[in-house]
């Protein structure tokens, strides 16, 4: 087959500074020198699972600018098909990136030729998506698209692992066909309708989260590690190794990155949590996204 897992996603060009912290309205601060580096949510699971060795085809859009040629590279390079990329009008999506001394970091998006995938991009992909195990989708590209994609998966039996980042409302059959649903302390708040609090317990956010639809949830939580709600409703929590933080960006794509591929290789959903949790771990001790990406021989 052409792939094992299809990512329906974003790419971006990111520009990236470090600052000591972050201006406040009306206010100039200054930072590090800027770098810049391919990012995008969608590019960066995909460059994270084919890292680690599973064989990923792209669906997405680029401009048909500088930024667009190395944003294609950066994924041949990673070893993703690109085939099925989209080349529309410029300017590529932008990320503009601040990261202070903690690791933390704050993104705006300029979704530029992003918000031009839809649903017949999604189509033209549907004969390498109904050959694959896997379809991983998140949510920088127009929710048409998403839709399409997941509606295309759940008819040729292809699993969905849904990334629901950054979080918007989904629809009740998205929902549903979401195995698993990942998403941060933060996004499970939302979609449930309460009040982003840091106090949280996570292992009741999956369990509730999972009563609202999906086949099983992961919920992310940095340091701490994940927490898995499966399909027969278990709860397991998956601990992370701790490491030095210095940058946290795209740790998360990572994360979902490295769980698809495991899945897409048959392996439990708990197991591939695990190896996801080790993967991120590695992604935050060194700066930038997809450069942070560890191979499988990286991985303990
Ligand atoms: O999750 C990290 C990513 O978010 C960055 O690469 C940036 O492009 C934004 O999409
Ligand atoms: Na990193």
């Amino acid at each position: 087959r052409d792939a094992a897992l299809v990512v329906v996603g974003s790419a971006n060009r990111d520009v990236t500074v470090e600052v000591r912290r972050r201006p406040g309205p009306g206010e100039t601060v200054f930072g590090g020198d800027t770098r810049t580096s391919t990012g995008g949510k969608g590019a960066n699971v995909a460059v994270a699972a084919a890292r680690l060795g599973a064989t990923v085809a792209m669906v997405g859009s680029v401009g048909q600018d500088v930024a667009g040629d190395e944003l294609l590279s950066a994924l041949r390079e990673a070893g993703v098909g690109t085939r099925l990329m989209r080349r529309g009008e410029p300017p590529s999506g932008a990320a503009y990136i601040t990261v202070t001394p903690d690791g933390e970091n704050s993104i705006i998006v300029s979704p530029g030729a992003n918000a031009a995938l839809g649903a017949e991009d999604v189509h033209a992909a549907r004969e390498v998506l109904a050959g694959a195990a896997v379809l991983c989708t998140v949510l920088e590209v127009p929710l048409e698209a998403v839709r399409a994609a997941v509606r295309s998966a759940v008819a040729s039996g292809v699993r969905v692992v849904l990334n629901a980042s950054p979080v918007v409302a989904l629809d009740a059959g998205t929902m549903a066909a979401a195995d698993p649903l990942i998403v941060n302390t933060h996004e499970a708040c939302w979609l449930l309708g309460r009040e982003d609090d840091q106090a949280a317990d996570p292992a009741g956010l999956a369990r509730e989260l999972r009563a609202t639809g999906p086949r099983a949830v992961v919920v992310t939580c940095g340091g701490r590690g994940a927490v898995v709600a499966d399909g027969s409703g278990e709860v397991t929590w998956v601990d992370a190794e701790p490491v030095t933080v210095v940058d946290t960006t795209g740790a998360g794509d990572a994360f979902s990155g490295a769980l698809a591929a495991r899945l897409a290789a048959g392996a439990g959903l708990v197991a591939a949590a695990e190896h996801a949790a080790r993967v991120a771990a590695i992604s935050v001790t060194v700066r930038g996204t997809q450069d942070s990406y560890p191979t499988a021989a990286d991985v303990p």
